[in-house]
């Protein structure tokens, strides 16, 4: 694979915003800080840009999300990385799509050899009625078309309805390795396991499966153009066992729990991790943090914008990067007071979102429409 750096890219070897000067983080990657600048990025040797954007499953404010129409849409527009979330088959192959239950976001509903598939479960506690990947093979899988999952938010994504497959993330790794040839340097990806410990309860954990292709595609190294990312830090410390890419703990709102901490009864929850105590916790294993972006800049009770917690330098204090989710243009998803008009499908004033968001110093963001990230990126990577 080609490892040409991109014009313009910052050289530093970085991970945060740092002045603190250089250290070595825990963890099977064991990646240097740099002292000074602080333009961070992470693990990329200057190759990504600061602040970075990742195409959130692909560019998917304006294609079904998790198809190939997503992700080269996303870097077309010059995403620096590009996002999947991965769950099995019942043959074991793991697939793109943001959750198991297929149903919101295929057409397996209007498929009636399917029909029998429908079913009941409970997954990391919540109960959900429909179709399953564990329950379909590769084969039977690749049958299905993707759909828009939000058809009321974003119809102009319908239009797209039943043009792509589920892609398996070997498809993706083969992509990446085609559109890095064709552009002269790597294709950085964001990589998410989804739901580890159940599927690891049903035997189908996803960790060593992701290792295997990772090590297959040369991508398992500390300096692999990967970021592994879970919401259940079990997952990233089983990762940092097998691979040594950069390793980012996903974390939700603060009063939520990481599902593998409730299975094992520990009572943290994310507003301890996000403390120095458990940001030096995450560092023993991961090199970044991906909070929902309510951690860095909360809410107001009546949804308007705050102002920002000390969770960036805090993170940076402990040597991780930060990159939070999820920012998307339409005013529904946006804080009260950046709406536009009354529809809650227009877009919002989203730069605006995005530019008080870079302001805190955040290394990166995931968003569903990179196109407009970028262009606020810009004005930072500028200064
Ligand atoms: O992985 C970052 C972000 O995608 C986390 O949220 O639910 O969209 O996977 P989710
Ligand atoms: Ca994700």
């Amino acid at each position: 694979m080609d490892k040409a750096q991109r014009p313009g890219r910052r050289t530093v070897l970085s991970v945060a915003a740092l002045g603190a000067g250089a250290a070595v983080l825990g963890g099977g990657a064991g990646t240097a800080v740099a002292a000074g600048r602080g333009h961070g990025g992470g693990h990329s040797n200057g190759e990504l840009p600061f602040p970075l954007v990742v195409g959130h499953r692909g560019a998917s404010g304006y294609r079904p999300e998790h198809t190939f129409g997503s992700y080269q849409l996303a870097l077309d527009m010059g995403a620096d990385v590009i996002e999947q979330d991965l769950v099995p088959t019942k043959d074991g192959h793991l697939v793109c799509r943001h959750e198991n239950d297929i149903t919101a976001t295929t057409d397996v509903a209007d498929h009636p050899e399917f029909a029998g598939r429908k079913t009941t479960k409970t997954v990391d506690g919540v109960k959900l009625t429909g179709w399953f990947t564990e329950d379909f093979t590769l084969a039977e899988l690749k049958t299905l078309r993707a759909k828009e999952r939000i058809p009321q938010t974003r119809q102009h994504n319908t239009l797209y309805n039943g043009r792509w497959d589920v892609p398996t993330f070997e498809e993706v790794l083969q992509w990446a390795e085609r559109e890095g040839r064709k552009r002269g340097r790597r294709i950085w990806l964001h990589i998410e396991t989804k739901h580890p410990t159940y599927f690891r309860k049903l035997g189908l954990g996803l960790e060593e499966r992701l290792a295997k292709l990772l090590r297959q595609y040369g991508r398992h190294k500390k300096n692999s153009p990967n970021f592994l990312q879970s919401f259940e830090p079990s997952s990233i410390q089983r990762l940092d066992k097998l691979v040594d890419c950069p390793k980012v703990v996903l974390l939700g709102t603060l009063k939520d729990q990481p599902w593998d901490f409730k299975e094992a009864g520990d009572k943290r929850t994310v507003a301890d991790l996000v403390k120095p105590e458990g940001l030096r916790w995450i560092a023993s294993f991961a090199q970044g943090i991906g909070p929902d972006l309510t951690v860095i800049i909360p809410r107001t009770s009546d949804g308007k914008l705050g102002k920002p917690s000390s969770v960036v330098k805090d993170a940076h204090a402990a040597h991780l990067v930060l990159h939070p989710y999820t920012v998307r243009n339409e005013n529904t998803f946006l804080p009260v007071d950046l709406r536009k008009g009354s529809d809650p499908n227009a877009y919002g004033d989203s730069l605006a979102y995005f530019k008080a968001l870079f302001a805190t110093g955040i290394d990166g963001l995931f968003s569903d429409n990179p196109d407009t990230a970028l262009l606020a990126a810009a004005e930072f990577r500028k200064s």
